[in-house]
């Protein structure tokens, strides 16, 4: 900045001749009405506005002149700066105008188009039918139950009377966890839940365990190696096997519908004595039809074991086997939902296909 001098003539200083500094803002006004996007006029800034612009050197040079010529030339200056600024705010306020318009156009949302609907799951009827069952008890008042699918070996057969030597704790029916002197088994079937719920609650007690059990069947069109029961047990006084029959029927007309046919037929099972094997009367032939394929010409088709606790399973819990009798079951789930829906091919439940489970409707 020069010195102030008394005599010097601010129209001779060169920033702030009139002819630099209209030269200065029609740069200015060019340079802004050129500008076509908010970034750019943001670029220009510094050069027209900023402390190193002509018109700031110009008001900077304005300290140096005599008093005099102050205020002639600080107006001037002032009124440049101003109209760049105005200049400046005006385009601004016009790009961004111009902005919204076209983002509302760019982005705009038609609410009326169609949209690609996603098409929704449905619960499995395996899981529909458990809590069909679930709900059928508990409106008996019974209790709901669980164990765990890997179970310890002395509840999955020990406690429930087999011998060390049955058939079915040999590898072609349990799935033994590794170490296989673990102790440890994938459940064969829901009955170990007696003996855990007798321990943990005593008794009288009336219980339902609806889960997933295990055996090394192959897959086929009948066969699955993992598959569902629901096991019932009540114990108490005076439990007889009029109870059973009764309980198991009641379940029967829940699932199937008024005038299902069932009957018992002599069984044995470790855990019962007397033991039996509930049948169903075929949906499809009635058992008029020596060649039906569903029950293979018998007329009947097994459901589940059952039978009265027998008195060694009592007494394994620490239940008083005199004062106290029991029933207990175990029912094929999925055995059900064939018979009740004509399901002909196992393998059709589990995999996955939403197709198959959405033709049992979205029952909640
Ligand atoms: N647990 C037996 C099975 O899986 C069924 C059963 C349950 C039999 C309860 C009697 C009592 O075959």
């Amino acid at each position: 900045m020069s010195a102030p001098n008394k005599n010097h003539d601010p129209v001779e200083v060169a920033a702030l001749a009139p002819a630099a500094i209209e030269a200065a803002v029609d740069d200015a006004l060019a340079a802004i009405a050129a500008a076509d996007s908010l970034d750019e006029l943001k670029r220009l800034r510094p050069a027209h506005q900023g402390d190193r612009s002509p018109l700031a050197l110009a008001n900077r040079e304005i300290g140096a002149l005599p008093p005099s010529a102050k205020a002639d030339a600080g107006k001037r200056v002032g009124q440049a700066r101003g109209r760049v600024g105005q200049a400046f705010a005006d385009r601004q306020t016009q790009l961004e105008a111009e902005r919204d318009a076209r983002i509302l156009v760019e982005e705009a949302q038609d609410v009326t188009a169609r949209v690609a609907r996603r098409p929704v799951g449905r619960r499995h009827p395996i899981e529909l039918m458990s809590e069909r069952i679930a709900d059928l008890f508990v409106g008996m008042g019974w209790e709901i139950a669980e164990g765990p699918e890997v179970e310890a070996e002395w509840f999955n057969f020990d406690a429930l009377n087999f011998d060390a030597d049955h058939p079915a704790r040999q590898m072609q029916d349990t799935f033994y966890l590794e170490p296989s002197d673990g102790g440890l088994v994938m459940r064969t079937h829901t009955s170990p839940v007696q003996a855990r719920a007798m321990l943990e609650r005593g008794v009288p007690i009336y219980i339902a365990a609806i889960g997933r059990v295990f055996r090394t069947d192959e897959l086929d069109a009948t066969h699955m190696p993992a598959f569902h029961q629901v096991e019932g047990l009540a114990v108490d006084e005076g439990i007889t096997m009029a109870h059973l029959k009764g309980t198991l029927d009641r379940l029967a007309t829940e699932l199937f519908g008024e005038g299902i046919t069932t009957r018992l037929r002599p069984s044995y099972f470790p855990f019962t004595e007397p033991s039996a094997e509930m049948d169903l009367r075929c949906f499809v032939c009635r058992g008029a039809d020596a060649d039906c394929r569903t029950c293979k010409g018998t007329g009947w088709i097994e459901w589940g074991g059952c039978g009265m606790v027998n008195r060694n399973v009592l007494t394994a819990v620490g239940v008083d086997a005199d004062r106290y009798t029991g029933f207990a079951f175990g029912m094929g789930i999925d055995r059900a939902l064939m018979f009740r829906t004509g399901v002909s091919d196992m393998r059709d439940m589990i995999e996955g296909d939403v197709r198959f489970d959405a033709q049992f409707g979205m029952e909640i």
